[in-house]
């Protein structure tokens, strides 16, 4: 048990740096918190028109996941898990930002991708589809956390599944504004300024 703790706590640790932020900050952007959706994550910092730092962005929040559950992972799968969850919780809810952190998005592609890839693949094709389709991140998230876990409880992965499936309902709690702008019809689209 204080090696599960340990495990999550180093993947919060890990997690809960808030690269959207950071990156922003340190070129010059200001606060990214203050345009757009307001969030600290890749599709929002695409609104401040730095493609690059967008990209950067998606890419370390991925990696902190990757991270977390590749180096737990050496010490047995289910620490890996842990590391992963801690990570999730980290980008979510972080302690330095007063707990008010990310969507958990790229994070979830980070953890999934070193935890079982195919959900990965699976992740990739689906959001990759609706974001083709529709021109909305949110809904992207949305459709492929849905689409994750029964995709690995179908691949029979019980653990990564009920593990996925517990990130995909932190992912809707987390869409909740996004949910009701895309119901409103003022959700805004991939690229488009906020
Ligand atoms: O990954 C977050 C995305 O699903 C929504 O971001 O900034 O449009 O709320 P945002």
């Amino acid at each position: 048990l204080p090696f599960m703790a340990a495990a999550l706590l180093c993947g919060y640790l890990i997690g809960s740096i808030p690269f959207g932020l950071i990156l922003t900050r340190m070129a010059g952007l200001g606060d990214v918190r203050k345009i757009g959706s307001g969030n600290i994550g890749a599709t929002n910092v695409l609104r401040t028109g730095n493609k690059k730092l967008a990209a950067l962005t998606l890419l370390l929040d991925a990696l902190k996941g990757t991270a977390a559950v590749l180096i737990a992972g050496r010490f047995g799968e289910q620490y890996g898990l842990i590391a992963g969850l801690g990570a999730f919780l980290g980008h979510i809810a972080p302690v330095w930002l007063g707990f008010r952190g990310g969507k958990g998005v790229a994070t979830y592609l980070g953890i999934l991708l070193a935890a079982a890839w195919q959900g990965a693949l699976v992740f990739a094709l689906a959001w990759l589809a609706t974001a083709f389709i529709t021109r909305f991140s949110s809904l992207s998230a949305l459709v492929a956390a849905v689409c994750v876990p029964l995709a690995l409880l179908a691949l029979g992965l019980k653990l990564p599944a009920l593990l996925f499936a517990a990130l995909s309902i932190m992912i809707f709690i987390k869409h909740r504004a996004n949910i009701s702008r895309l119901l409103a019809g003022t959700e805004t689209r991939i690229g488009a300024k906020g």
